[in-house]
């Protein structure tokens, strides 16, 4: 069989980044913008975005940061707090820019603490989104230090997950970055309201590469990589074409300062990678047919969004492409997610620009 060395698809969306705000923001927008045509904003800087005034401040100081002529569109997020009121879901929904609701248990990853503690307090606000087609965007994790870390996803699920889906059936949600058979296993059985995110980094990472062989604080992200049956898992469901499960990168930057500390941040930067990543991995499962439908269809498809009009072409080098280990942020550098093995996939840039050279 001849190998696929060509690919013309729909510009991919990313459908969950974190592109923070500041120094940072300046020096990380431009690497999603690069590959991306469109993505949802995590709203989980700091103060978290809680409202649509502070959405539509935020959008515009991503918009600032991007590249001159960059075509990159941001979709905002709210930060769902127990403060959060139902006119505030109407508002978002004649914004037309807000087009997720992202619910943080509180205390279950960075900058949380703001987020819910009792989800009864927020089912006025969650009815109002069922009935007003708003996406909820849930960080599954419990935050009950009782619980195993390798078991929050699946008690999420059972204990918020499935009771709140039963409750109110109408609900979009997705499920961010599964990373657990569990959690893959019961999107499965569940409608077409439920959907799930998936990150590179869960498709290629377990739990080995950040505990053997050293602390590999830069492969650490919450929820954390799982064990191989759990990747498996995670890998048959992104190239299935289930339209269920669509890419979001969960690139997370954190200074190297903050990884590289006796309590290192989670999150992991993959935005200069990502793509090339889960091409390569598309590759490897022999499913590159499904590649767009992950990258570029199915996201848009569940955000009732219409695909991407313009279309990129990635093209498989003989030679690994040269990527970035780190970049540089005006406090200090932050670390370039490094899958392991080289990477051979590039978007193709167009005659007359300049490829960015390292
Ligand atoms: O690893 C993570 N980092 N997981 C999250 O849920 C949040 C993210 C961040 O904002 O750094
Ligand atoms: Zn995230």
């Amino acid at each position: 069989m001849t190998r696929v060395t060509e690919l013309t698809i729909r510009r991919p969306d990313d459908w969950h980044a974190h592109l923070r705000d500041g120094a940072m923001l300046r020096a990380v927008a431009e690497w999603t913008a690069r590959d991306f045509g469109r993505a949802i904003v995590m709203p989980n800087v700091v103060p978290p975005v809680t409202t649509v005034a502070a959405a539509d401040d935020y959008r515009r100081r991503v918009l600032d940061a991007l590249p001159a002529g960059s075509a990159f569109e941001p979709l905002m997020t709210l930060y769902l707090t127990e403060s959060t009121t139902p006119e505030e879901i109407d508002r978002a929904a004649s914004s037309g820019f807000v087009k997720a609701v992202k619910l943080f248990p509180a205390g279950a990853t960075t900058n949380s603490e703001n987020g819910v503690r009792d989800i009864e307090r927020v089912m006025p606000v969650l009815e109002r989104m069922a009935v007003a087609g708003m996406v909820l965007s849930v960080h599954g994790e419990v935050a009950d230090p009782g619980v195993d870390v390798f078991d929050r996803e699946a008690a999420f699920i059972d204990l918020v997950l499935d009771p709140l889906r039963r409750r109110l059936p109408e609900l979009r949600i997705v499920l961010e970055h599964v990373t657990s058979a569990y959690g893959v296993g019961y999107v499965l059985s569940a409608g077409r309201n439920l959907a799930a995110s998936i990150t590179p980094h869960h498709l290629v990472l377990t739990r080995s590469h950040i505990l053997s062989g050293g602390l590999h604080p830069h492969y650490y992200c919450l929820p954390v990589a799982k064990g191989p049956e759990d990747r498996r898992a995670v890998r048959r469901a992104a190239v299935s074409g289930d339209p269920r499960f669509f890419f979001g990168s969960d690139s997370a930057p954190h200074l190297d300062a903050a990884k590289e500390r006796a309590t290192g941040s989670a999150g992991i930067f993959n935005a200069p990678t990502a793509l090339a990543c889960v091409a390569q991995v598309f590759e490897e499962e022999g499913r590159l047919d499904k590649l767009e439908t992950f990258v570029a269809l199915s996201g848009p498809a569940f955000y009732n969004l219409l695909a991407s009009s313009s279309r990129i072409t990635l093209r498989r080098r003989e030679q690994p492409v040269a990527i970035p280990d780190r970049i540089m942020t005006a406090d200090g550098p932050v670390t370039v997610f490094d899958p392991g093995f080289p990477l051979h996939w590039r978007v193709e840039v167009p005659d007359g620009q300049d490829e960015k050279t390292f």
